[in-house]
């Protein structure tokens, strides 16, 4: 079975139950290269008709500051991989905003999420699911080594500037990434392995990656045999 399989078959699970516990299903997804296939597959039978998507509600881990049809954008690549194909409204999809001046783009987007979910002031919400994927630097979202965006304890999304392309970029932080429910890595390809097994193997890595603890939901590490292959038998739950 393909990443792109196994992901969405994940993501159709629990949208599924998230539906028959809550009544809505709320996921954050990341961009760069990596999840494409899958919302490609997202995009089309049998998932197109199998998943719940006049329940479920869509926002972004993280966002890079450039117009929406920009190649970078991930609102932009998701509109075409899989939510022009899809029975969503607008009103269920939430791009963090690129059009006005990052550091209004954060507050814009907390507001967002506070309205969304109906927060109180000190209450972080807690996503159904969040898929992050994982630089060769150990970085995830837009949450890069040694940026001051790592010790964010307050703020749910912050402005960084950094990664390929190296512009500014709107990020989930962590005090908000570990309160989902359930949160899926996905990386492939043999230049992810040894970033691989210094997060999953290095239990003094400090990497961002590595920072990704849930407080109390599940994680799920979805890799490719390549993006594996350094990674000792017992590290491994399932391999695609
Ligand atoms: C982003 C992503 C980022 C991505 C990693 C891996 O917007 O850049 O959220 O965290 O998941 O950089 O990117 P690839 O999948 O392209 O290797």
């Amino acid at each position: 079975m393909s990443l792109a399989r196994r992901g969405s078959e994940i993501f159709s699970k629990a949208a599924k139950k998230s539906v028959e516990t809550r009544g809505r299903f709320s996921v954050a997804i990341s961009g760069g290269s990596t999840p494409r296939d899958m919302h490609g597959m997202l995009g089309k039978e049998p998932f197109r008709s199998n998943i719940l998507w006049e329940n479920t509600d869509i926002f972004w881990v993280d966002e890079r500051c450039v117009p929406e049809n920009d190649p970078t954008n991930n609102y932009g690549a998701a509109k075409k991989d899989f939510l022009d194909r899809v029975p969503v409204s607008k009103a269920q999809i939430y791009p963090m905003p690129i059009d006005v001046s990052p550091e209004r783009g954060a507050v814009l987007y907390h507001q967002e999420l506070t309205n969304f979910f109906k927060s109180k002031e000190d209450e972080f919400p807690s996503f159904d699911l969040i898929f992050l994927g994982i630089g060769t630097d150990g970085h995830t979202a837009s949450l890069f080594p040694g940026q001051i965006a790592l010790k964010e304890k307050q703020k749910w999304v912050v402005v960084v500037k950094g990664g390929n392309p190296n512009v500014s970029r709107l990020t989930m932080t962590y005090p908000l990434l570990n309160r989902a429910k359930r949160i899926v890595f996905i990386a492939s390809g043999r230049e992810k392995a040894r970033i691989l097994k210094a997060v999953l193997e290095n239990t003094e890595s400090r990497l961002p990656a590595c920072m990704i603890v849930p407080l109390t939901g599940e994680i799920i590490w979805l890799l490719d045999q390549e993006a594996a292959s350094l990674l000792s038998r017992e590290t491994v739950d399932e391999v695609v």
